[in-house]
């Protein structure tokens, strides 16, 4: 008899992190692998954060730290949405939470009753739809058109919205497929969530400063201020300030919601890491000019991907507008042999053949609720990009028939 409980048939490891285990187990066997399967930036954090941080241990800040975050790190991100977002929050409709990631979670155990439903618009960041599995609710997924730019559409939201719903979750520019929405679109699901007010919205903005062609960046409660009411703002540190190991992430929304939410981080783990949290007062309140330069460095890698795997047989891709990914579609490699007489026949398939032969890897579309594709992080160093895309190309020209 198995010791996992019954729910737990119902969810799966995260895929990207099973393939970038593969990847580093293989690497430490002795095989050249070139792993694009992370969702981290290659870039070191920066020093000033790494400075508060170590002044934060000296001077003793290593006690628990206050469940909801301490009072300096919510007021930063009280003036981070402000001067960013045009948001007035207060703290107190703030929580900071180990990683965006546990934001979502207790958002989502926290208000989630059996049956409940949750829209996803695929391809989709991998965790939303376990985790909404996770605390008991419903996904569903939603297809959004690659023709539309991987945005889900008004009518598609009408659609998909019953009696059931509880929440939308919105990712905005997106992972995996770096899909942007304007003010426009999301002005255009406003008008439908203002038909259905039992909908709540968790906009997950955590790649708000990875936007290429220099913007604007929209978020919904910033473009449908009426529906602040049932929005969750989340987003975190660890995209634009390189700080995914650092694990801060945090919400901003109604009180009630963030009373909930904090309810279940007080049993869970309690408050995010007290030295982290100094750190991210810096990473807010400091200098942000390293998040253009970063930026600027990931466009370079963007264009040189695309144009690198768009020119692969079998593949095609076409350059997103935000975040460090290419979802790539690779329907033009179904159905054909590789040299050992295997036949691809889904993009599960195709990123094996990719690894084993290759030595490369990358995320399946299928993992991401939308087939075939694959997904690519361009956030590594562009010689080795530039490799990868190589022997991309070279095992896509292997294959036959
Ligand atoms: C769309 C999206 N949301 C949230 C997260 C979680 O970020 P964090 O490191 O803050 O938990 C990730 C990380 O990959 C992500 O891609």
């Amino acid at each position: 008899m198995s010791i996992a409980a019954r729910r737990m048939s119902r969810i799966k490891a995260s895929p990207a992190a099973t393939i970038s285990a593969k990847a580093m187990e293989m690497a430490r066997a002795g095989r050249d692998v070139i792993a694009l399967s992370a969702g981290e930036p290659d870039f070191g954090t920066p020093d000033p954060i790494k400075i508060a941080a170590i002044r934060a241990i000296v001077e003793g800040k290593t006690k628990y730290p206050p469940l909801t975050g301490i009072p300096e790190l919510r007021e930063a991100i009280c003036r981070k949405l402000d001067r960013e977002n045009g948001l007035r929050y207060t703290p107190e409709q703030v929580l900071v939470s180990n990683g965006g990631k546990q934001v979502i979670y207790n958002a989502l155990a926290a208000t989630l009753d059996p049956e409940d439903e949750v829209v996803v618009p695929a391809p989709f960041w991998v965790s939303y739809p376990d985790m909404a599995l996770l605390a008991g609710g419903t996904p569903v997924a939603v297809a959004a058109d690659a023709a539309n730019g991987f945005r889900l559409t008004a009518q598609q939201l009408e659609g998909a919205i019953t009696a059931r719903t509880k929440w939308l979750i919105l990712n905005n520019p997106g992972n995996p497929s770096g899909a942007v929405y304007s003010a426009r679109d999301l002005e255009g699901l406003a008008a439908v969530l203002r038909r259905h007010p039992h909908v709540w919205v968790l906009t997950d903005d955590i790649y708000e400063h990875i936007i290429y062609g220099g913007g604007p960046f929209s978020t919904i409660a910033q473009v449908a201020p009426d529906l602040r009411g049932r929005t969750l703002t989340m987003n975190g540190l660890s995209k634009a300030y390189c700080m995914t190991g650092w694990r801060i992430g945090y919400g901003a929304g109604p009180k009630a919601l963030i009373a909930a939410m904090s309810k279940v981080q007080s049993q869970t783990t309690s408050g995010a890491s007290s030295i982290s949290q100094w750190a991210g007062v810096e990473a807010l309140d400091g200098d942000q000019t390293f998040i253009r330069d970063n930026v600027a460095v990931f466009e370079e890698r963007r264009d040189l991907g695309v144009s690198m795997l768009d020119q692969a047989e079998g593949l095609s891709c076409s350059a997103p507008k935000g975040a460090f990914y290419l979802y790539v579609h690779c329907g033009g490699t179904v159905g054909r042999r590789t040299p050992d007489g295997g036949v691809i026949e889904n993009d599960g398939d195709f990123a094996k053949y990719l690894l084993d032969r290759g030595g490369v890897a990358v995320v399946h579309g299928e993992a991401f609720g939308l087939s075939p594709y694959f997904r690519v992080s361009y956030a590594l160093a562009t010689d080795r990009l530039t490799e990868a895309c190589r022997r991309i190309q070279r095992a896509c020209a292997a294959l036959s028939g």
